[in-house]
This record gives structure tokens, sequence and C-alpha cells, in this order.
């Protein structure tokens, strides 16, 4: 039996990085995937590649989230599993960030997972589902070079525990919860290095094998948590 057999997923951001390694991981062990991402031709290729479906979400759009769930209740009848994936990241601290970049960065990842998990808890509440929410470990350290990006996956990690309690609150079998990725080797993490990054930096694979966790039943006691997956750095003093 694989481990998301029959389940239906739906990943934001889904044509780079972590939310590609996660529906690929997702659809290998059988979960029917809809890849969701602004990258409409990295992500038909990607949607054809792990027999899923694409379609073109930007999480800004409440029309666009409108579309994108409708789109996986009526193509595969329902929905299990929400990766609120997608991101961007600008370097720039508090003196140096503009009130626009500010609300770029916000309406992305902030308001992209509110978007979400208001719009997948409609979908989800009658048959259930789980909710993963990317953070990131700048909300859990002061990060002064990404104050706007640090700032929003703050809210996201506030955001994720609420919805938690909601659903239990209102007898919704809806988990939601949270990672905390580190440093992985991504497109994005390489921009704002401006470099390759080093050996030992953690890979996509290594968050995916969360994410399949959470997305399975296996993590069926588990909600409002906070998932870090940093090898460790941030236990250190200093991190
Ligand atoms: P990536 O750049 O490889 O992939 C991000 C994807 O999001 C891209 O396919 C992009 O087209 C898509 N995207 C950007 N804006 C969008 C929008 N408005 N609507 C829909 N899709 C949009 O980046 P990566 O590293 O895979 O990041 C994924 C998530 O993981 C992000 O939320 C990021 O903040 C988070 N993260 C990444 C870490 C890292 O070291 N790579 C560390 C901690 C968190």
């Amino acid at each position: 039996m694989k481990r998301v057999e029959g389940k239906v997923a739906l990943i934001t951001g889904a044509a780079s990085g972590l939310g590609k390694a996660e529906a690929i991981l997702l659809a290998r062990e059988g979960a029917k995937v809809i890849v969701t991402d602004v990258n409409d031709e990295a992500g038909r290729k990607l949607a054809q590649e792990i027999d899923g479906a694409f379609i073109h979400h930007d999480v800004r759009s409440e029309d666009d989230w409108r579309r994108a769930i409708a789109f996986a209740v009526e193509r595969y009848g329902k929905l299990d599993v929400l990766v609120n994936n997608a991101g961007i990241v600008v370097i720039a601290d508090i003196e140096t960030t503009s009130l626009e970049q500010y609300r770029l960065i916000h309406a992305i990842h902030s308001e992209g997972t509110f978007l979400g998990c208001k719009h997948g808890i409609e979908a989800m509440k009658k048959q259930g589902g789980s909710i993963i929410n990317t953070a990131s470990l700048s909300a859990l350290r002061a990060y002064p070079p990404v104050v706007a990006y640090a700032s929003a996956k703050g809210a996201i990690r506030s955001l994720s525990m609420t919805v938690a309690a909601h659903c239990q609150d209102k007898g919704y079998p809806i988990r939601s919860n949270v990672i905390f990725p580190g440093n992985i080797d991504t497109p994005l993490l390489e921009g704002a290095m401006g470099m390759k990054p080093p050996p030992g930096t953690g890979q996509p694979e290594d968050v995916a094998n969360a994410v399949l966790y959470l997305a399975s039943d296996e993590s069926r006691f588990i909600t409002g948590a906070e998932f870090v997956i940093d090898n460790g750095v941030s236990i250190r003093p200093g991190a």
C-alpha cells in the first residue's frame, strides 16, 4: 500500500524547488497531484511527468484560488491535501524595503496562504484533509536582511495554528501543520545567496519527506504542529 494512495493533493508553486519535489514524491506514493504555479511551462511539464494535472494559479488572486480548488473537486471529486508552498524572497532590510516590496511579499506568502486555508477548508470540511503550510526559519529567528519575508513567514506560523484550532472547534476533520525548512538547495536559495549553495545544504527531498508524512494518515494525530527541517542549525547558539 502506497502512503497517500487515492488522495488528491494540490501544491502551490509546484513547478520548481520544494513544491516540485513534494509533487513527485506524493505522486510516487499514490496521490493525484494538482501542480499549480504562475510558471505554466514548467508546471505543465511536471504535471505530465507525474500523471497529474496543472492549473495556472497566482496565489495572490482569490479568483485563481476558487478556480484551482473547483478544478480539483471537478476533476478528482475531492481535495485531501493542500500544500501552501509558493513563494519568492526579496533581500532587503527594514531600512531598504519599500512598501511595495513589503506588500508583494505579504500578498504571496501571507495572503496566499490565508486564501488557501480559507478555500481549502471549504472543500475539505466534510470529508477531511491535511493542510501543510510553508514557513521558514526566518519565522523563528531574526533575519534582518529579509524583513518582509520573515514577517510574512511569521504570519503563516500564526495562521497555521489558528486554522488548526478553528477546524477542531468546528468539528471539521482537517489538520493544519506548518513546516520550517532551513537552507534548501533550490533556485530560490541560489538566487538569494548569489551562488550555488555549498555541499551539505538540504535537498528538496528532505522537505518533501516531511510533507509526505503530514499528507498521509500516519500523521492523523498531529495538528497545530511545527516541523523544523534544518539538520539542527537552529538549535545552535548564534543561529
Ligand atoms: P523556488 O523558487 O524553487 O519555487 C517557488 C515556486 O513558486 C516557483 O515555481 C514560482 O514560480 C512559484 N511562485 C512564485 N510566485 C508565485 C505566485 N504568486 N503564485 C504561484 N506561484 C508562485 O523556491 P523554493 O525554495 O522551492 O521555495 C518554496 C517555498 O519554500 C517558499 O515558500 C519558500 O519561502 C520556502 N522556503 C524555502 C527555503 C529554501 O532554502 N529553499 C527555506 C525556507 C522556506
